[in-house]
C-alpha cells in the first residue's frame, strides 16, 4: 500500500514547486533535460515558447531546439545541434562554468552555449522566445537570440555581421543553402556554396527591395523585428525602411515569425494566439516574388541547382525539375542537381548526328547563365542543326533570330513566361526510338474523307459548317505533317481523339466518386485513364443537357472541337457516344479554375495574373479569328479558365454552347452565358456575334485586375459592381482605389491603366464599339496604342447610386 501512496505523495509535494519555477520561465543549475519523448521541455513564464528536445520525423535523433508551444504543431523557431542531431538518451544540464552541455549516452560532451565569460547564476526561457544564461547580477553572459538560425523573432535584432541560415529541407536541420546575410554594405537574400561558406552574390536585395543592381546599404544597417511585428531595416542615419508590416493594434493577438524557408524563400508569418479549430501560420510577406528570376552574374548553379528549372508556385514558392532528359543525381538529396540520362559521343557530322540524336523543345525555359556560343540571324532548324553537330552543345536556345548554344552543367535554370524563346534539349535515341512511332493520321484522313463527301451529298444549313470544319481539318493536317519533322515533344499534337465506352470511364472515374466542378452544361469528374502505355489525368464532363439530338451533330462537334489545338484552350482527349450517355474527356490541370486564384485565399501575383490574361485573349483570338469555323465561347468567366502546372491560362467549354455559322445575322432568344458576364445585346434581341466574348473578356479582365468579383453586394455602396466602380476610378484617376493594396500593380501603373482602358472598352454597351479580340490582344501586349474610352454605360440608368 505504501508503495502506492508514496509516489503520489511526492508529486503533489513537487509539483506547486514545478509551477512555481515555470511561472517565470527560470532553470536553476543544475537542472537537466533527457533526449526522449515525453520530457517536459523548459517552459516560458506564459507557457508561449519550450526549450527541450524535438524528436526529428522518422528518426531516433533528437533536436535541441526552441519552439512555438502553444501552436499545433510546435514550429521549431530555433536549433543547435542541425548539423549533428543528438541520440536518444543524451542530456542536457546547465553548469555554471560551461553554461549548457549537451552530453551523449556515451559521455560525449559538447557546449551549447559557447562562449560564456563569467559565472551562469541562472537559465531563462524569455516569454519573447529568447533563451538566456544570465550572472548573478542578472546580466546576460549568453543568449539564443544571438546565435541565429533560420528564424527571427519580433523583438530580435540581426546587426552587422549576423545572418540567418536556412536549414536543409522542411525535416533537416543541417546547414542549407540559403543566407539572409549582409556582405559589402548589402543586406541580401544569397545562395552558398556548401560544404564551406562561400556566398554568391545575392538574388534578391532586402535594402531594394528588388534583385537588380547593388543594393546601396551600408555596413551599419540593422534588420529590426520589433515588438509589433514590423521588420525593418534601421539606417545609420535614422531613416527606417518598413519591409513587413505586422499589426500594432492587434499585435498581442498574434504570434510572428520571419523565416528563411530552405528553399530560399524569405517569409513574415504569423498565427493566431487563441486556440481555433484549424488556426494556423498565414503568409504576410513574401521575398522575392519569383525567386526564380533572380539575378544570374555570379549567382552560382541557382536556386534550384545544375540542369534543373525553377519554376514559381502560387505561394512564391519555387518547385525544382529535372527536365528531360536528366534526372537527380541523388534522389534522396533535392538540391544536389540532375544529371543527363546519356552520354554525349562526340560525333559532329551531320547524318550519323540526327540519327543518334533528337530534342526535346520545350518553351520559356532557360539557362542564362551557361552559354558558349550565340549565332544570328538562325532560325528553328538551323538553331537545332548548328547543336546537333556540335557535340559540346547540350541545348540551344532560340529566341528571336538569335540562338545561343549551351554547354554542361546548366545553371539558373527557369520557366520566365515573358521569354518568348524555345529550348531545344539535346537526347539520345535509343534504338527503340530511332523511328518513334509516331501516331498516323490516317484515321483523321477518313474520318475527314467522310464528313468531305457527306458535305457533298447533304443539303441542310450545317454543310456550310461541315465544309469549313473539313478546310480546317486540312489546314491542321498539313501543318501537322509539317510538325513531324521537328521532333519528339511536338508529336502531342498528334493525338487521335479516342472512343470511349461509357463502362470506361465508369471505371476511370471509379463510378463518378471525385467532382472538380460544375459547369453549365454537367458536372466534370476527375479520372484516370491509359494513354501510350501510362496512367494520365483526366477530367471528365458529363453532359446533362444533350445538344439537339442526332449523332451527327454531337460527333461533329465534338470533332471540331477535338481539332481545336492551342496552347491556350483545353485539350479534349477524347468523348463518350454510348447510349443516352454523352461524355467528353478532357486533359487534367492540376491547378484548377482561375476563380480559385481571384476570389480565393491564396492570390496569383500581378504579373501572373495579366499572363493570364493574355493568354486568355490569345484563346479567345484563336476561337474568334484563326480557324475559318469561328466558335462563340458564349460563356467566359474565371470558373471557365483553367490554370495548367505553369499557371497558363486555358479556355475550357468552349465548342459546346453553339458553332455559329459565318453569317452572323442570327438572333436568339433564350440567354446564354452567365449573369454579371453577359452582354447586353442577349437582353435587346440584337445579334449575337464574337463581341458577346469580347464584353464577358472585359468583365473578367477587371476582375483579374482588381482579384475581386464583378457583383460584390457585400463590399456595397459605389464599389459594388465593378464594371461602374472601375470606369469612376478610371475618370476620376483613382487606379488606387481600385486595386487597393496591390503594391505590385500599382508600382506598374502604365501597365495597370493600360488593362484598365482595355477592359473599359471590351465592356462598352454598344457592341460596334468594342474592339475585336484580335486588337484586345495587340493592346494588351502593348503593340496596340490605347486611346481614352467613352463612358461604358451611356443607356444604363439602373445600378448607378
Ligand atoms: C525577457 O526579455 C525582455 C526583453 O529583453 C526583458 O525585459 C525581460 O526582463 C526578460 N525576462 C526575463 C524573465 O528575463
Ligand atoms: C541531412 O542532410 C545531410 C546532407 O544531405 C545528411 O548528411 C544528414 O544525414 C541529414 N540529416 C538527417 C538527420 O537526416
Ligand atoms: C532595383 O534597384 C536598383 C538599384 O538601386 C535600381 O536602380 C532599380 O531601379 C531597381 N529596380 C526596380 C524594378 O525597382
Ligand atoms: C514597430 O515599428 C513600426 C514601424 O516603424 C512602428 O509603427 C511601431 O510603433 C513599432 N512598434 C513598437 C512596439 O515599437
Ligand atoms: C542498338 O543498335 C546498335 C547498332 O544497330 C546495336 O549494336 C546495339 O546492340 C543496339 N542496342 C540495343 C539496346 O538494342
Amino acid at each position: 500500500m505504501a508503495a502506492f501512496v508514496l509516489p503520489h505523495l511526492f508529486f503533489l509535494f513537487v509539483l506547486p514547486y514545478f509551477s512555481v519555477a515555470q511561472t517565470n520561465g527560470i532553470v536553476k543549475l543544475g537542472a537537466t533535460l533527457t533526449a526522449t519523448e515525453d520530457a517536459t521541455p523548459w517552459l516560458s513564464a506564459s507557457g508561449d515558447f519550450a526549450f527541450g528536445f524535438h524528436r526529428l520525423d522518422n528518426k531516433d535523433l533528437f533536436l535541441v531546439s526552441i519552439w512555438y508551444d502553444q501552436v499545433p504543431d510546435k514550429t521549431i523557431v530555433w536549433y543547435a545541434n542541425g548539423d549533428k542531431p543528438a541520440p536518444r538518451g543524451s542530456k542536457i544540464e546547465l553548469t555554471a562554468d560551461r553554461g549548457l552541455i549537451l552530453s551523449s549516452p556515451q559521455g560525449e560532451q559538447n557546449s551549447i552555449s559557447d562562449p560564456i565569460i563569467g559565472v551562469v547564476a541562472y537559465g531563462v526561457m524569455n516569454d519573447t522566445g529568447n533563451f538566456l544564461l544570465a550572472n548573478k547580477n542578472s546580466e546576460p553572459l549568453w543568449q539564443s537570440f544571438n546565435q541565429f538560425t533560420d528564424t527571427l523573432l519580433p523583438t530580435q535584432i540581426m546587426e552587422d555581421g549576423k545572418f540567418l541560415s536556412s536549414r536543409q529541407s522542411e525535416s533537416n536541420f543541417s546547414q542549407g543553402r540559403f543566407q539572409l546575410s549582409r556582405l559589402n554594405g548589402d543586406l541580401g537574400l544569397r545562395t552558398v556554396n556548401i560544404p564551406g561558406n562561400f556566398r554568391n552574390d545575392p538574388y534578391y536585395f532586402l535594402s531594394t527591395g528588388n534583385s537588380s543592381g547593388s543594393g546601396s546599404g551600408s555596413s551599419s544597417d540593422t534588420l529590426v523585428f520589433n515588438k509589433s511585428g514590423y521588420l525593418s531595416i534601421l539606417r545609420d542615419n535614422g531613416h527606417e525602411l518598413v519591409l513587413s508590416k505586422g499589426d500594432d493594434a492587434r499585435a498581442y493577438d498574434f504570434y510572428h515569425r520571419v523565416t528563411l524557408n530552405f528553399d530560399g524563400v524569405l517569409i513574415h508569418y504569423r498565427h493566431p494566439k487563441t486556440k481555433t479549430g484549424s488556426s494556423s501560420w498565414t503568409v504576410l510577406w513574401t521575398v522575392p516574388i519569383n525567386i526564380c528570376l533572380g539575378t544570374i552574374e555570379n549567382a552560382g548553379s541557382g536556386v534550384c541547382g545544375y540542369n534543373r528549372i525553377c519554376r514559381i508556385n502560387i505561394d512564391q514558392r519555387p518547385e525544382c525539375e529535372c527536365p528531360r532528359p536528366f534526372s537527380l543525381l541523388d534522389p534522396a538529396d533535392d538540391y544536389r542537381g540532375c544529371v543527363p540520362d546519356f552520354v554525349q559521343d562526340c560525333v559532329n557530322e551531320p547524318s550519323s548526328a540526327s540519327n543518334l540524336y533528337d530534342f526535346y523543345v520545350v518553351t520559356n525555359i532557360d539557362w542564362p547563365t551557361s552559354d558558349y556560343d550565340r549565332l544570328e540571324p538562325y532560325n528553328e532548324e538551323t538553331c537545332q542543326e548548328a547543336c546537333l553537330t556540335d557535340c559540346m552543345c547540350a541545348v540551344a536556345i532560340l529566341r528571336g533570330n538569335t540562338c545561343w548554344k549551351k554547354k554542361l552543367p546548366l545553371s539558373n535554370g527557369r520557366l520566365d513566361t515573358n521569354l518568348n524563346g524555345k529550348a531545344f534539349i539535346k537526347f539520345k535515341k535509343t534504338n527503340s526510338s530511332q523511328n518513334p512511332a509516331l501516331p498516323i493520321p490516317g484515321r483523321n484522313n477518313q474520318d475527314g474523307l467522310v464528313i468531305l463527301m457527306s458535305a457533298f451529298l447533304g443539303t441542310s444549313v450545317f454543310v456550310n459548317f461541315i465544309l469549313i470544319s473539313v478546310m480546317c481539318l486540312g489546314f491542321l493536317l498539313i501543318y501537322r505533317n509539317k510538325l513531324t519533322t521537328i521532333g519528339k515533344a511536338e508529336s502531342v499534337v498528334e493525338r487521335n481523339l479516342r472512343c470511349y465506352t461509357f463502362k470506361e470511364l465508369l471505371d476511370a472515374t471509379e463510378g463518378f466518386k471525385e467532382e472538380l466542378g460544375r459547369g453549365s452544361f454537367g458536372i466534370v469528374y476527375k479520372g484516370v485513364v491509359q494513354m501510350g502505355g501510362s496512367n494520365i489525368h483526366v477530367a471528365v464532363k458529363k453532359l446533362d443537357r444533350i445538344l439537339q439530338d442526332g449523332d451527327k451533330e454531337f460527333k461533329t462537334e465534338v470533332n471540331v472541337i477535338g481539332q481545336t489545338h492551342h496552347k491556350n484552350l483545353v485539350q479534349l482527349n477524347g468523348y463518350c457516344y454510348d447510349g443516352p450517355h454523352r461524355l467528353l474527356v478532357y486533359e487534367f490541370l492540376s491547378n484548377g479554375s482561375l476563380a480559385g486564384f481571384l476570389f480565393g485565399d491564396l492570390k496569383l501575383s500581378w504579373n501572373q495574373r495579366t499572363q493570364i490574361a493574355v493568354g486568355i485573349a490569345r484563346g479567345l483570338v484563336y476561337l474568334h479569328d484563326e480557324c475559318s469555323t469561328q466558335i462563340i465561347h458564349c460563356d467566359i468567366k474565371p470558373q471557365n479558365i483553367l490554370l495548367d502546372d505553369y499557371f497558363n491560362a486555358q479556355i475550357s467549354d468552349f465548342g459546346l454552347a453553339k458553332l455559329l455559322r459565318m453569317d452572323q445575322s442570327e438572333t436568339h432568344t433564350a440567354v446564354r452565358g452567365t449573369k454579371g458576364y453577359v452582354a447586353p445585346e442577349w437582353y435587346r434581341n440584337m445579334p449575337i456575334t464574337v463581341k458577346v466574348d469580347v464584353f464577358s473578356f472585359g468583365v473578367l479582365l477587371l476582375e483579374i485586375i482588381c482579384c475581386r468579383k464583378n457583383v460584390d453586394m457585400e463590399i456595397g455602396g459605389e464599389r459594388a459592381i465593378l464594371t461602374y466602380w472601375a470606369y469612376d476610378c478610371y475618370e476620376e484617376g483613382m487606379l488606387h482605389a481600385l486595386v487597393e493594396n496591390d503594391a505590385e500593380a500599382i508600382s506598374n501603373r502604365k501597365k495597370l491603366e493600360r488593362f484598365l482602358i482595355i477592359a473599359i472598352w471590351c465592356i462598352q454597351e454598344d457592341p460596334s464599339l468594342r474592339p475585336t479580340m484580335k486588337k484586345v490582344m495587340l493592346m494588351l501586349e502593348g503593340i496596340l496604342e490605347v486611346t481614352a474610352p467613352p463612358c461604358p454605360h451611356p443607356f444604363s440608368t439602373t445600378g448607378r447610386s
